[in-house]
Formats: structure tokens, sequence, C-alpha cells
């Protein structure tokens, strides 16, 4: 069988996907369950409908879009990633492994493939942390990683909890029914681009990825005591907002000096309250996100953080909260579907680097269910999770072709 990817047809449709966006091109910001995502959503569906695959949607937004296999109990190949986009983000985080994984099948379809176990593509609900605090919401559910009375409790910044948001969505289902049957996938596959400078440094066309490391983040709200700028004497201070200073350093430190380059913390988030220029903060809350390939070093980083929280409450007379909001532990690829992937490179005589994947992404749950693993391309500079983000169509092509004959030989 020879494949061929429409690399001219791919690339457009990644430019078109970027036009629904809630921020100036070429930012893409498309946040989950917002009139833009959906939009969006319904765009791809349109598209998957064309190549005849047969859709559903979960209770928590979950689209899966299935080409029949002639052995339609067998279980199923699923690849997939999201659209969903943090704010000033970019076109190519999720959307490669959308728009890759149905240029797949539509390239095993005109090449005449006929697959024995079905093959299914997803796309992902909220797969960002952006609207409710914890990233992968989808995938946790549909993996049982989650469980769904936590789920529908979590809210927006607006206040409005998952349930409301999915009932405005139209999603009516019982978030429990969105966990699946065991057994359901024989193996996950999902392309995507680094996120990191490794491949375009090493010039390396393609990366498979051999584990996702472990992702935990937290909240942590600091209470001092407001009131006039003027007025309240240095002395007197219980400023939250120096409190959290030094939290936010104590976090860099920590990462700084754990020993590994692998260890990387981030306070992305900071909300001051009420927010003035002639206004002591009297609260602030923090969002600290800590990964690392190695759990218990993940683990250290997070006990010393709170043993930095404490020194911090009694130097500043402040409160600390620290709400934990996950605490993932990191995933091995399957040496399955590593094969599948490296025989489609070594096929076509295409070079690759196994990697380690700092970014999280949907297959770190999938694995919990299926054996998985991920197929990386560069982007320029490693840039991700900004409007610079850039993968070229080139490299996305190779990336689909070699998910392509993947997909192929799982679904056998
Ligand atoms: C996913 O976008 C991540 O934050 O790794
Ligand atoms: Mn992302
Ligand atoms: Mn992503």
């Amino acid at each position: 069988m020879r494949l061929a990817i429409d690399q001219q047809r791919l690339a457009a449709e990644i430019e078109s996907l970027a036009i629904f966006s809630d921020a100036e091109a070429p930012a893409v910001t498309r946040v989950v369950f917002t009139p833009t995502e959906r939009m969006a959503r319904a765009w791809v569906k349109d598209r998957c409908v064309e190549c005849g695959l047969i859709m559903r949607d979960d209770a928590v937004g979950n689209t899966f879009a299935r080409w029949v296999g002639s052995d339609p109990e067998a279980a199923a190949i699923g690849t997939g990633s999201h659209i969903d986009a943090i704010l000033n983000a970019g076109k190519y985080d999720g959307v490669v492994g959308v728009l890759g994984g149905l240029e797949a099948i539509r390239s095993l379809q005109r090449a005449g493939f006929r697959p024995k176990r079905s093959i299914e593509l997803l796309i992902f609900a909220s797969e960002e942390p952006t609207r409710f605090g914890i990233g992968c919401l989808g995938s946790r559910l549909l993996s049982g990683t989650l469980a769904a009375d936590a789920a529908r409790k979590l809210t927006d910044s607006n206040g409005a909890t998952l349930a409301d948001v999915l009932r405005s969505a139209g999603l009516a289902g019982s978030l429990e029914s969105a966990k699946l049957p065991g057994g359901y996938y024989k193996a996950f596959v999902e392309l995507h681009i680094e996120q990191g400078p490794i491949l375009d440094r090493e010039r390396k066309p393609l990366g498979i990825v051999e584990r996702i490391a472990a992702p935990a983040s937290l909240r942590l709200t600091i209470e001092g005591s407001g009131g006039h700028a003027g007025g309240v004497l240095m002395p007197d201070r219980r400023d939250a907002l120096c409190a959290a200073a030094e939290l936010i350093l104590a976090t860099e430190h920590l990462a700084r000096t754990s020993g590994a380059i692998d260890t990387v913390a981030t306070v992305g988030m900071c909300d001051i309250f009420p927010g003035a220029v002639n206004s002591v903060p009297s609260r602030v809350r923090l969002s600290v996100d800590i990964r690392d390939t190695d759990l218990q070093r993940r683990d250290g980083v997070m006990e010393s953080l709170q043993r930095a929280c404490e020194a911090v409450t009694a130097k500043r007379q402040v409160s600390v909260r620290s709400e934990l909001l996950n605490a993932d532990a990191p995933a091995d690829s399957a040496s399955s579907v590593i094969a599948a992937l490296s025989e489609g490179c070594e096929k076509h005589g295409f070079q690759f680097l196994p990697m380690t994947s700092r970014a999280y992404h949907d297959s770190l749950f999938m694995s919990r269910i299926a054996p998985m693993a991920m197929l990386f391309i560069p982007c320029r500079n490693g840039y991700s999770h900004r409007p610079d983000e850039y993968a070229s169509p080139e490299d996305i092509a190779r990336g689909t072709l070699v998910l392509a004959e993947a997909l192929a030989t799982l679904a056998g």
C-alpha cells in the first residue's frame, strides 16, 4: 500500500481552523465550550462526516469519529488530540493531532485500505486547564481517572459549574456515562508538536515519545491585611502580594535546585484582590504548575513548597491555603505502539529520536486504558503556547504519514 498525504489540504485546514479564535491573528484563543470552540468543533465534525466517519459526542463533550472496520466488534484503534487553545496561543497545539489524524484516515481511504479494527478519531474536550483549572477533563473522564462527581463540581471563573456549562452546550447525558468500557481501545496514538526545542535543534524530523512527564498543579491563596496605600505604615503591613512574591521565587528556586534539568515549575496566574493602585493587596491567588519526569522528585518539590508556605506564613503574618488540583503520575508508552510508529518511520527512511514529553497530553490518561504512544514533530524554536508557534507543512505531513502507517499496522 502506498500512502499519500495531501499536504496542501491539511495545511489549508489548519489555517481554516485557526480562524475560529477569540484573539486577533496570528494568536489563537479558543476556550472550551465557548461559542468559538463550539463552532470550530462543528467545522471539524463536518470534515469528518465528509469522509464517512460515524459521529458521536459523549456527556463531557469528547467527540468520537469512527471509521468502522470489517470487524466492528473488535477493540478499536484510537487517535486524535484537542482543538481547545489557551489564551494567546498558536495554531498547531492539539490541532495537528486532530486534523493530521483525519488526514491520516483519508490517506488510508484513498489508498483503498480496509481496516479490520475500527479506527476512531477523538477530539477531546478541554485538554487545556484554562476554563476549569484542570487539564484533560475529557480524557480523565473517559479513562475513569476523574470521578464524575468531582468533575460536576468544577467551576469556571464565573462560578458556573461544569454541569451547568455542559447543559448550556446541549450535552445532557450523565457524566458517569463518559467512562469507556474496559478494552474499548486496542491502542491509542497521538500526533503532536513537540512544544520543546530538541527536534528543531537537532534537525530531526520526528520523535517517538517513550514517556510523558508527571504534572501537578496547586492553587495557593494568600490572605493578609489590606488597607489604604498611604495610611497603613510599613511596620504594620501584612501585604498578601509581597508574601506571594516570596512564594513565586521559592517555586522557581526549588525547581532550579532539584538537581535535574527535568524539574520545571511555573507560576502562571496571579489574581490580586482588590487590585487597586492605592490599596494594599489583602488576598492573592497563585497557580503553581510543577512537573518532572521523576515522580519522587516532583513530589519532593511539592513538599518543599509546602514548607516554604509555612515559613512565609510565620515571617509575614499571613495565611496560606494550598489546594491540590491534580498530581498525576508519569506514563510509559507501550512497546507495541512504539514499534508501529518506528516501523512507519523506517519504511519511509525517516530518522527519529526517542523522546520524553515534558508537556502533558490526553495520551497521559489514555495510557491508563490502552497501550499508548505519541509521535512528535518539530516546532520552530520549540515555541508553543504563544502566537508564533509554527510547524512546517512538510513536517506535519511527514508526521501524518507515519501516523497513517501506524494506524494501518495497528488496525490490521
Ligand atoms: C498542555 O497543554 C500542557 O500544559 O502540558
Ligand atoms: Mn497546550
Ligand atoms: Mn496539546
